[in-house]
């Protein structure tokens, strides 16, 4: 789909009249006026970054946005899940309201999925509503939180305990972002890539057996990284086109993340372990639980387990290296936000046939957490 720009692929999440383009390439920040310019009111945006993106990438994207004659103008926060608060959503707001953000205007997330669901969460509420536009700069933003309207910030009771469904009114996915990414988040964020093999997708899968190495190399392989960004968004649109607001389907999107807020949970958010590590673990963890139920054959977890080795990501509670106990692990369970009834929600299976499960009962949840723990 080559055309005047540099977009390799656009992904449509057909929402009716909330439908959006995810527009996917390299360099679509140099040219961002002709990815934006006719969905804006007035020539005139304001861009949220935290400060590490603004440091190495807001000069581009404010002289792209120069060129085509749009005026800007910049909030930066800090980096980190801490950002995701009360305090810096109140703060924003106030920034926004003093640069004269009217009901018309259109805000930019540039950043990874702390700052797109801070500035969507934002958007959503302040003067009941204002459309925004992500441009996400992790892998994890590109293939998850930058896709689907899911906004919000944490409260001292848990992650994303508030927030919004907020469509974005566009993606510009610019794939040049990623070569400053951290090596370490860049496989996080891979994690959640290989959850859509997991899910439905057995041959994707196996691609990323094969190809997975050329998308987190250091100088990431072009086509490689486009069709497995690609695949994501389509598997991500798909379902969320489904079930917006989650009341079925997409729920499978939780694969793993049961099992991973867990783990998140036990090791704080301070970076002793990503989201999306957890979420790596966390799967491998799902795919126990789908082999015990008699839904994966038994050599799915081993194969997973070995696909992230492979890619030198961590795989089981042993590679966090931070001792836990199985009863702690399912207390943090019983608090997650997925608990429905009193029941937690299971999303398990074997590779490429998740399904959502509610009748798993704790003791075969304990044997899971045991056997992950004794891995
Ligand atoms: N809304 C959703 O549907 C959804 C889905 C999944 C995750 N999330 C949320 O997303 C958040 C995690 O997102 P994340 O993993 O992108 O984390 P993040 O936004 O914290 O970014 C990770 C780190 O990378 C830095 N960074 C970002 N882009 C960079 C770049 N191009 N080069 C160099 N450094 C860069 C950031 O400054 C930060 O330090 C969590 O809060 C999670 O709850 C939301
Ligand atoms: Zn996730």
């Amino acid at each position: 789909m080559k055309s005047e720009t540099s977009v390799q692929e656009i992904v449509n999440v057909d929402l009716g009249d909330r439908a959006y383009e995810i527009r996917i390439g390299y360099g679509l920040i140099r040219e961002i006026g002709s990815h934006v310019s006719d969905i804006l009111k007035r020539p005139k945006v304001v861009i949220v970054a935290d400060r590490n993106v603004a440091g190495l990438h807001l000069d581009t994207l404010l002289d792209g946005l120069k060129a085509s004659a749009i005026e800007a103008k910049s909030i930066l926060i800090e980096p980190g899940e801490a950002s995701k608060s009360f305090s810096i959503l109140e703060q924003l707001l106030d920034d926004l309201f003093a640069m004269g953000v009217e009901r018309n205007d259109r805000v930019i997330a540039f950043g990874g999925g702390v700052v797109g669901d801070l500035v969507g969460f934002a958007s959503s509420i302040l003067r009941r509503g204002i459309d925004f536009i992500q441009i996400p700069t992790t892998l994890l933003a590109q293939v998850d939180s930058s896709v689907g309207g899911k906004t919000g910030i944490n409260t001292p009771r848990g992650k994303n305990l508030v927030g919004t469904f907020h469509q974005p009114l566009r993606v510009i996915m610019d794939l040049d972002l990623l070569a400053t990414l951290p090596p370490r988040e860049l496989r996080a964020g891979y994690a959640e890539v290989v959850k859509y093999g997991l899910i439905d997708d057995p041959d994707f899968f196996e691609w990323l057996e094969e190809n997975g190495h050329l998308i987190l190399s250091a100088n990431g392989d072009m086509a490689a990284t486009i069709y497995a960004i690609s695949k994501s968004c389509q598997a991500k649109a798909r379902i969320v086109a489904e079930d917006e607001r989650e009341s079925g389907k997409r729920a499978l999107l939780n694969l793993g993340h049961t099992f991973g807020h867990a783990l998140e949970a036990e090791c704080g958010y301070d970076g002793t372990l990503l989201h999306g590590e957890a979420v790596a673990i966390g799967m491998v963890m799902a795919l126990d639980l789908g082999h015990m139920l008699g839904l994966a054959d038994a050599g799915d977890k081993d194969r997973l387990i070995k696909h992230l080795r492979a890619m030198d990501m961590r795989a089981t509670i042993a590679d966090i290296g931070v001792p836990m106990k199985a009863e702690t692990l399912l207390a943090h369970m019983a608090q997650d936000k997925k608990v429905e009834d009193g029941k937690l929600v299971f999303i398990t299976g074997g590779i490429g046939t998740a399904t959502i499960r509610k009748d798993i009962h704790e003791s075969t949840v304990l044997r899971v957490l045991e056997n992950a723990l004794d891995a």
